[in-house]
C-alpha cells in the first residue's frame, strides 16, 4: 500500500497522521476538522532524525511511515520539541525500535520525558539556545522558545533548507488540506487555535516572533494542521495577536432560562450593531466554546449576559468566565447583564470573575425578573457609553 508520505523540502519528508474524528481536545476544545499530528523525517548524508512524535494510538502508522523512508536503526537523533503526549505521546515506541537514537530536548524537556515517558537519561541530549546538530549537509538549530504552551518547548530550524519546526506555534486543528493554501478556512482556525492554546502566552509569542522574523524562512512545518509554503502569512497574524491589536468588535455571551437576561441581551446588541461594532453574539448554552475563543483573540469588549441561578452566575456562564479569564484576553472592557428572581448575586460574582483580568467594567446592570422599558433605557445607555469607548480606541 502507498502511504501518505511527502518530502516537503529536499530530503525533509512528512511522515505525520491525520485524526479525521478527534472532535475534542484536550477535555475542552471541539475540533470540527479533526487534526494532525505532524512529525518530520530529515535525512543527512551521514544521520537521520525525527522531529516529533504522534498522539498515542498513531504509533503504527507513523512506524510504517518511517520506514517506508529510512531504517529505524539509522535514526539518530529524535527531536522532541514539545513534551505533550499528542507529539511526544509515541516517543516510548519510537525509542524502542530506533535503538541508537538520543531524545533531543530541553532541560525542561529532558525532565518531562524521564516523568512522562520513562526516557533513561543517558539517551537524552539536552540543548540550547543556538545548539547545532549535523546531519551531514543537514544542520538543525535548536530556538529557546519556551511557555509555547508548556514550559520546556523549543523550535527546531533547518539550516541548509530554511525550514522551522515549531511544534504548537504556529499550528490549526485540522485535518483537511495539506498545504496552507488548501485549507479555506485558514485564518479563522489559525485564530481560534491561537485562542484556545496560545493567547494566555501572548509576551512568550511576541518574543517567538521576533526571533523568527531574523530567520530566512521557506516552510513553516509545525506539528498541527498544513504545512505553510507562504510562511509570512501566519507570521503577520501572530503579530497582531500577540501585540493584543483588537478590533472594533464586541463578544457577546450569555446564558438565559427563561429569556429575561436574552431581552436585555437584544436590547445591548441592536445599540451596538447601530454604532457599527462587529457584534459576535454567542448563547452559551448551544455555542461552540472554540469559536469564543476565538473572538476573544480581537474583541474590544466583552459583553456578559446571565442569571442569577442560586445566588451567582448561571453555571454555564461562570464556565465561560473563568475561561475566558484563564485565556487572557486582549479586551479593554466589559459590560454585565443579568436578571434575577428574588435575591440576585450574579453580577456580584462576574464582577469578582472578570476583577483580575485587567478589564475596565463599563458597567452591570441588574434587574428583578423581565426589563422593563425604563430598564431597556438604562441598557442604551451602557450600550452607547461602551460603543465610545470601543470607537475611540
Ligand atoms: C434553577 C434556578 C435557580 C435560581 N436561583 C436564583 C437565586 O439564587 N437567586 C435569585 O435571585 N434568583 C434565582 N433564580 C431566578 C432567576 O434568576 C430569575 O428567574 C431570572 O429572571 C431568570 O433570568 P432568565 O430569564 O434570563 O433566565 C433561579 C432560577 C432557577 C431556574
Ligand atoms: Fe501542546
Ligand atoms: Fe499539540
Amino acid at each position: 500500500m502507498k502511504l501518505d508520505v511527502r518530502e516537503i523540502s529536499e530530503g525533509v519528508y512528512w511522515v505525520g497522521v491525520k485524526d479525521w474524528w478527534r472532535r475534542l481536545f484536550d477535555a475542552l476544545i471541539p475540533l470540527p476538522y479533526g487534526t494532525s499530528y505532524n512529525a518530520y523525517l530529515i535525512k543527512g548524508e551521514r544521520n537521520n532524525a525525527l522531529i516529533d512524535t504522534v498522539n498515542p494510538g498513531f504509533e503504527d502508522h507513523l512506524a510504517a511511515k518511517i520506514q517506508s523512508v529510512v531504517d529505524f536503526d539509522s535514526i539518530a537523533y529524535v527531536v522532541m520539541n514539545h513534551a505533550e503526549p499528542d507529539h511526544a505521546g509515541g516517543i516510548p515506541y519510537v525509542m524502542r525500535y530506533a535503538k541508537k537514537a538520543k531524545l533531543v530536548a530541553t532541560e525542561k524537556g529532558a525532565k518531562a520525558a524521564q516523568v512522562y515517558y520513562g526516557v533513561p537519561a543517558e539517551r537524552i541530549m539536552i540543548v540550547k539556545e543556538g545548539d547545532t546538530i549535523d546531519l551531514g549537509g543537514k544542520t538543525l538549530r535548536f530556538i529557546d522558545a519556551p511557555w509555547l504552551h508548556w514550559p520546556e518547548t523549543m523550535f527546531t530550524y533547518l539550516v541548509e533548507n530554511k525550514v522551522l519546526f515549531p511544534c504548537d506555534f504556529l499550528g490549526m486543528h485540522t485535518a483537511f488540506g495539506f498545504w496552507d493554501d488548501e485549507v479555506d478556512q485558514l485564518p479563522s482556525l489559525a485564530k481560534r487555535y491561537f485562542g484556545e492554546i496560545m493567547m494566555p502566552f501572548r509576551k512568550m509569542g511576541q518574543k517567538a516572533i521576533e526571533k523568527i522574523e531574523k530567520l530566512e524562512i521557506s516552510l513553516i512545518a509545525p506539528s498541527h494542521g498544513p504545512v505553510h509554503r507562504h510562511p509570512q502569512t501566519m507570521i503577520e497574524y501572530y503579530k497582531k495577536w500577540t501585540t493584543g491589536q483588537t478590533e472594533k468588535k464586541a463578544l457577546v455571551v450569555y446564558a438565559s432560562m427563561w429569556n429575561s437576561t436574552a431581552a436585555m441581551i437584544d436590547t445591548m446588541v441592536e445599540v451596538l450593531q447601530a454604532h457599527g461594532i462587529d457584534v459576535r453574539l454567542y448563547n452559551i448554552a448551544n455555542s461552540d466554546i472554540g469559536n469564543i475563543a476565538e473572538d476573544l483573540v480581537d474583541s474590544r469588549a466583552i459583553v456578559l449576559g446571565a442569571p442569577t441561578v442560586l445566588g451567582g452566575l448561571h453555571p454555564i456562564a461562570l464556565y465561560v468566565a473563568a475561561l475566558a479569564k484563564a485565556l487572557k484576553p486582549p479586551a479593554k472592557y466589559a459590560a454585565v447583564l443579568s436578571s434575577y428572581g428574588w435575591g440576585g448575586g450574579a453580577v456580584k460574582q462576574a464582577a469578582e470573575t472578570l476583577e483580575p483580568m485587567k478589564i475596565e467594567i463599563v458597567g452591570a446592570i441588574e434587574i428583578n425578573g423581565p426589563p422593563t422599558a425604563t430598564d431597556h433605557e438604562e441598557i442604551i445607555h451602557l450600550a452607547e457609553n461602551l460603543c465610545r469607548k470601543i470607537m475611540s480606541d
